[in-house]
């Protein structure tokens, strides 16, 4: 058995007590989420009352899952820490390095080839350290998790941004850095600071050609990619009742692209049907008898205004299906007519090249399901398909079962290519060019979360456009960016004019789910014996030596780039060819912040190196400096470093000698995995003072001895002419992440109490 009944028992045993007393302490009914984070409390009960959006709390997380690029950083900083076994139940997913090409066979046997160091040091570490195992080719994570470890009322963490897709199944489940994640594996608390809450209510049903990703869509359109930040977003009405259990997790799962901790359902039949398919009855039985614990109280959802920080209602009926994108999730158009002219304006090609359904947020039974009842209507109507399709289902039991009942056997007569149960195209793991830096404009549509620049397939010019899968399908079939299935002919091949019948499909496979291998691995009960082997030579992975404190003095620092616009995870560590040097902090090192803007030139990666004068890459700039031994700082614009969870984000910088990040305003998981590694991530004070930045500064810190929690610092930046501006900065720090930062990182903080 994958999950221990065991552990959630006890999670359930302990609800009612501390729900009840957090309902007393708060003194008014309680939503779900604050259920949850309640009684997931380190302390146990609750004593006191946390004001959303201000205090730190340390919470201890049920689970933890990592993904095959984070877990190698995650298990090589585990294994410093010294410890025998994790503290907590927790999996490694091997799906983000296998890449696309070719269909499933193929690809995982070259994935394997490839990878083979990697996954046979993720194997060997979890083997050793008691940690469950999902080889290359099982699934992708959160579709595993979904199926085999997330359940109601349960708090978890994963190294993966998407992690939040377990909300689909009444979870509290975050996405973090995988120092975040080390600190629970070695025992000790998971901090964060007690987040707001955003309430969507989802009234009428989804019908027709709407479905959950319409949904998340339109949110993401209401609150844009910022809108969530340090806040829950919790659905409720009869709206979500009304919805699947992977539906759910497909809302809750793009919440990472509105910037949301995370988001949740309260616990309702759909999830009860989920867990009965998926052989978890004894879960369903367990939650049933505390199900009052598991949703919001019926106060709360009958006058939200009275208690989230913000409400939306949404009209399901009303709702219709939405294309996002280019280049961003929460530029909203509604299919068809909106399209054309909105295409035409700003030079977005119409024809659709390819379709790919799939991924984390879409890639469930009944994803596959209903897109394949459009794609057998293309059979059926004589349609030949103009675009190229790509599926990519979410786990070997998924595709198993879809396979068994003639649904991916619908895709491949439209010669759809399979590809691995994995992340594919979804993280640039697609080899759809041999060049894709000059490869052609185009559009591309898919049911994935992420539709920044190059994250596809590394082509800049590539405009990709998020989409149910149902949507997806009838586009490419169609070829055309603004086709309506709901509205639009189209002609077949005897030049008739055919449309499209609404989609129907399966929630759960009729004939239950099966699976022959599903591609797990239990570690061994004593591990102790088990040999984790890192060859000096290798190029993918490398031992960690300890980050030196930077120290409460910073002086005579220079700018190694001030980045203009999006900044994303991915623009300062690039994804795609560079995964695989995600276990090698040097070698991966040479990718820091190469997809950043040079707000002085619009360049990326050609920086200014003020000991030459002359301009060069950004990683090769830093590591001058830091041969001259200079510090450097990071600047940049809003929202910095939202998008994934990856600490190497923060590790490169750091590594590469930078001392400080300043920005207008940060992605909490990048602002938190700054502070891991014992880096200053600070704010502007008054947001205009960026403008004052000069490409030939050098700055002075004033009064970092004095680094204090809710104490502002003080920036001297020293300009060309010798003129001076002095910058306040916010930070967030408080006196724990504040020791993190004296002791060099949150690792050797961990390291040091382990001696001690
Ligand atoms: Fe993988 Fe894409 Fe999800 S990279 S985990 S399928 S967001």
């Amino acid at each position: 058995m994958a999950f221990d009944i065991d552990m959630i028992k006890s999670v359930y045993s302990n609800m009612a007590e501390r729900v009840n007393k957090a309902r007393e302490l708060v003194g008014k009914p309680l939503t779900l989420s604050e259920k949850i984070l309640y009684s997931h409390l380190w302390d146990g009960n609750p004593t006191r009352i946390f004001v959303r959006g201000k205090d730190y709390v340390d919470f201890a997380p049920d689970r933890i899952a990592c993904q095959d690029a984070t877990a190698q950083m995650a298990l090589l900083q585990f294994m410093q820490a010294g410890k025998p076994k994790v503290a907590v139940p927790t999996t490694v997913h091997c799906d983000h390095l296998i890449q696309a090409k070719e269909g499933a066979a193929k690809d995982l046997k070259h994935a394997n080839s490839v990878s083979s160091e990697v996954f046979q040091f993720l194997e060997s570490v979890s083997n050793k350290y008691g940690i469950g195992f999902w080889k290359p080719g099982a699934g992708i994570i959160h579709q595993v998790v979904l199926e085999n470890y997330a359940f109601p009322g349960g708090m978890m963490i994963g190294t993966d941004s998407h992690t939040v897709n377990a909300g689909g199944l009444g979870m509290v489940a975050i996405g973090v850095g995988g120092a975040d994640a080390v600190d629970v594996m070695a025992g000790m608390a998971w901090e964060l600071k007690f987040p707001k809450l955003i309430g969507v209510k989802l009234t009428g049903k989804l019908s027709g050609w709407t479905a959950p990703k319409d949904v998340i869509l339109k949110v993401a359109e209401i609150l844009t990619v910022k809108g969530g930040t340090g806040a829950i977003v919790e659905y409720f009405g009869p709206g979500a009742t009304a919805m699947s259990c992977t539906g759910k997790g497909t809302i809750c799962n793009m919440g990472a692209e509105i910037g949301a901790t995370t988001s949740t359902f309260g616990y309702d039949e759909s999830m009860e049907r989920y867990l009965r398919a998926t052989d978890r009855a004894d879960i369903a039985d367990a939650a049933n008898k505390v199900k009052a614990h598991l949703t919001g109280d019926d106060e709360v959802y009958t006058n939200p205004e009275h208690y989230f920080d913000e409400v939306i209602e949404i009209n399901l009926t009303e709702l219709g299906p939405l294309l996002n994108g280019p280049f961003t999730p929460d530029l909203s158009t509604e299919v068809g007519a909106s399209m054309t002219e909105k295409a035409k304006a700003n030079e977005w090609p119409i024809k659709v090249e390819w379709g790919l359904i799939g991924s984390c947020t879409n890639s469930s039974y009944e994803d596959l399901s209903r897109a394949s009842s459009i794609a057998q209507q293309a059979l059926d109507k004589g349609l030949k398909m103009k675009s190229e399709l790509g599926i990519n289902p979410g786990s070997e039991q998924v595709r198993y079962t879809a396979d068994r009942d003639g649904i991916l056997g619908i895709f491949e007569k439209l010669d759809a290519k399979i590809f691995t149960n994995a992340c594919g195209p979804c993280i640039g793991q697609w080899a759809r060019y041999s060049d894709p830096k000059n490869a052609p404009k185009n559009s591309i549509v898919h049911s994935f979360n992420r539709n920044f620049a190059k994250r596809a397939d590394g082509n800049p010019n590539t405009h990709a456009f998020v989409a149910s899968p149902e949507i997806t399908a009838a586009i490419a079939i169609a070829g055309r960016l603004d086709f309506n299935p709901i509205t639009d002919k189209l002609i077949n091949e005897d030049g008739q004019e055919v449309m499209f019948d609404e989609p129907t499909g399966w929630e759960l496979p009729p004939k239950g789910f099966e699976v022959k291998d599903n591609g797990y691995l239990a570690p061994e009960k004593d591990g102790s014996h088990v040999e984790v082997k890192v060859s000096e030579t290798s190029e993918r992975l490398q031992l960690l030596t300890p980050f030196e404190p930077i120290g409460n003095k910073i002086e005579g620092a220079k700018l190694l780039i001030k980045a203009f616009g999006k900044c994303t995870t991915d623009h300062i560590s690039m994804a795609g060819p560079w995964l695989r040097f995600r276990g090698h902090l040097d070698n991966i090192s040479n990718n820091c912040l190469i997809g950043a803007v040079n707000a002085y030139n619009d360049k990326t990666n050609f920086v200014k190196n003020q000991l030459t004068g002359d301009y060069g890459g950004v990683p090769d700039t830093a590591r001058a400096y830091k041969a001259a031994g200079i510090k450097t700082i990071v600047v940049g614009d809003h929202n910095y470093g939202e998008g994934s969870s990856r600490e190497h984000a923060a590790m490169e910088p750091r590594h590469l000698g930078v001392a400080a990040v300043i920005v207008k305003s940060f992605a909490r998981i990048h602002e938190t995995n700054l502070k891991k590694q014992g880096m200053l991530g600070l704010t502007f004070v008054n947001e205009a003072d960026y403008d004052l930045i000069k490409e030939d500064d050098t700055f002075n810190f004033l009064d970092l001895n004095e680094f204090a929690p809710d104490k502002p610092l003080t920036l001297e930046a020293v300009h060309a002419d010798g003129s001076k501006d002095v910058i306040s900065l916010n930070h967030t720090y408080n006196a724990a992440q504040i020791a993190w930062y004296n002791e060099g990182s949150a690792l050797n903080l961990i390291k040091k109490q382990n001696v001690s």
